[in-house]
């Protein structure tokens, strides 16, 4: 009789199973991600139902009122749907070194500063690190708890035994069940390590934060093996070398997915910027051509960012084109469409296209104020800097309407902006009684003859 196979192939970014090696993952579509491994034994069958397994009738389901609780920051309340939702599974995943456990630690100091019990798990630092980082990021009143271990038996003992209302497991991908023979990372470990955090959080009504780096190697499991067991999913991004950080919702199932967070990383921790348009605009020039401020969607939230460009006449056979920010694609056709539709002769230009701070945007309703500020640069004429311009422009120069243009004219608003540039066809959205100059372009000649 045949053995029963003991090992089978794992794919590092999404936990795919294969009874062979593959070059490519099936599922996800990346290439060498396959590791073997050993294939566990499912224990016992596992429900998160703790109260009956009898099918019961919905409206005989009653929902507690009080069974959110605030974080403490409202950029981290406002990606969590309100607030962190009682014995719910939160995953945190982001780049070694982007500020996670920065960003829980804090978050524990809050919630703990108001007298509830917290349990901070590390497995990736000691004590006194933690401590130290504890120091750098403000004043402790409460009690938290810390635990420096990796064994997740050990873990689980500790938390029926303190009974905390909010656990951090920083890292998972350093916990380990002694039960299962994987080496701890691989996605066998880390996923069973989830599977009793769910029991754990559903069983006793706590909720449970899990670190989860990304990973370039499919060597350790990344977060993305763990996305479905989860009820929340956060992505903490942001360039290293950008200060700024965005929190992001991929997945909540108490909320918006649409939500993002923004922060800043300074040397005392993580600071919540309330206002991300004014963040960006910062430091922006006054009275210099090709530079123009562009509206873009991010989540649900309008950002205004500040686009530059500098048009040059080229010495080279070939002109030098460079984005940064911006698709360079996008800026190519773009420019095209400005050369033929405006017979303004920059197919021979050197032309750099900048987003400050930056930032990194594929949306087409900055399409607008991409040839804007390619024509304030050419023409070297300045576009005055109380004005924002957004929509998207096509092939044959016609400029169209994009989603979201009373929300964008409303950042502006606040922002203090007095002319907005945008869409005929959105202007109907608007009263005509707007507390700012609103001026709807069809094409890009009427946006030319502006500038
Ligand atoms: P960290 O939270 O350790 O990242 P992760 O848990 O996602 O791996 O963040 C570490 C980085 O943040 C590190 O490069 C130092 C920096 N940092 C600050 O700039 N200021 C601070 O107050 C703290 C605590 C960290
Ligand atoms: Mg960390």
């Amino acid at each position: 009789m045949a053995k029963a196979k003991s090992t089978a192939f794992f794919c590092g970014e999404c936990g795919y199973e294969s009874a062979k090696w593959m070059g490519q993952c099936p599922a996800c579509k990346q290439w060498n991600t396959f590791t073997e491994q050993p294939v566990t034994v499912k224990s016992k069958r596992t429900s998160v139902n703790t109260v009956s397994s009898k099918p019961v009738k919905l409206s005989s389901v009653t929902i507690e009122d009080e069974d959110r609780m605030s974080t403490g920051y409202v950029e981290l309340d406002r990606v969590l749907g309100g607030g962190i939702v009682k014995g719910s599974l939160i995953l945190v995943g982001g780049d070694p070194g982007i500020g996670k456990s920065t960003l829980l630690l804090q978050m524990c100091r809050q919630i703990s500063n108001l007298g509830k019990n917290v349990l901070y798990v590390s497995g990736e630092e000691s004590l006194k690190q933690i401590k130290m980082r504890a120091s750098r990021i403000g004043e402790f009143t409460g009690d938290m708890q810390l635990l420096c271990e990796n064994n997740l038996d050990t873990i689980e003992d500790s938390i029926r035994e303190c009974m905390p209302q909010v656990v951090i497991i920083d890292s998972i991908q350093t916990m380990y069940k002694e039960n299962i023979d994987s080496a701890q990372g691989s996605i066998s470990q880390v996923r069973e390590s989830t599977n009793v955090l769910m029991q754990l959080a559903k069983g006793l009504s706590i909720s449970i934060f899990i670190v989860g780096h990304v990973t370039k190697e499919g060597v350790v499991a990344g977060p993305r093996v763990l996305e479905h067991m989860v009820d929340t999913v956060l992505y903490f991004e942001g360039d290293k070398n950008a200060m700024y950080r965005i929190l992001r919702a991929v997945k909540n199932r108490f909320g918006s997915t649409n939500e993002i967070g923004v922060f800043e990383m300074k040397s005392s921790g993580l600071e919540e910027i309330l206002n991300p348009s004014e963040y960006m605009l910062e430091g922006r020039p006054k009275g210099a051509s090709g530079t123009v401020v562009a509206c873009y969607i991010e989540g649900t939230r309008p950002m205004l960012i500040e686009i530059q460009a500098l048009v040059t006449h080229s010495n080279l056979g070939i002109p030098r084109r460079t984005s940064a920010g911006a698709d360079y694609n996008r800026v190519n056709l773009l420019m095209a469409v400005i050369e033929k539709r405006l017979n303004l002769q920059i197919g021979g230009c050197d032309a750099y296209v900048n987003i400050a701070g930056g930032i990194k945007i594929n949306d087409p309703s900055v399409d607008l104020a991409l040839v804007a500020a390619i024509i304030s640069s050419y023409k070297n004429r300045e576009i005055p800097s109380n004005t924002m311009i957004f929509g998207e422009v096509g092939l044959s120069g016609e400029v169209r309407s994009v989603s979201m243009a009373e929300n964008r004219v409303q950042e502006a608003i606040k922002l203090g902006f007095d002319t907005v540039i945008l869409p005929k066809g959105s202007l109907k959205l608007f009263d005509k009684q707007t507390s700012i100059k609103l001026i709807g372009v069809e094409n890009i000649r009427e946006l030319a003859d502006l500038i």
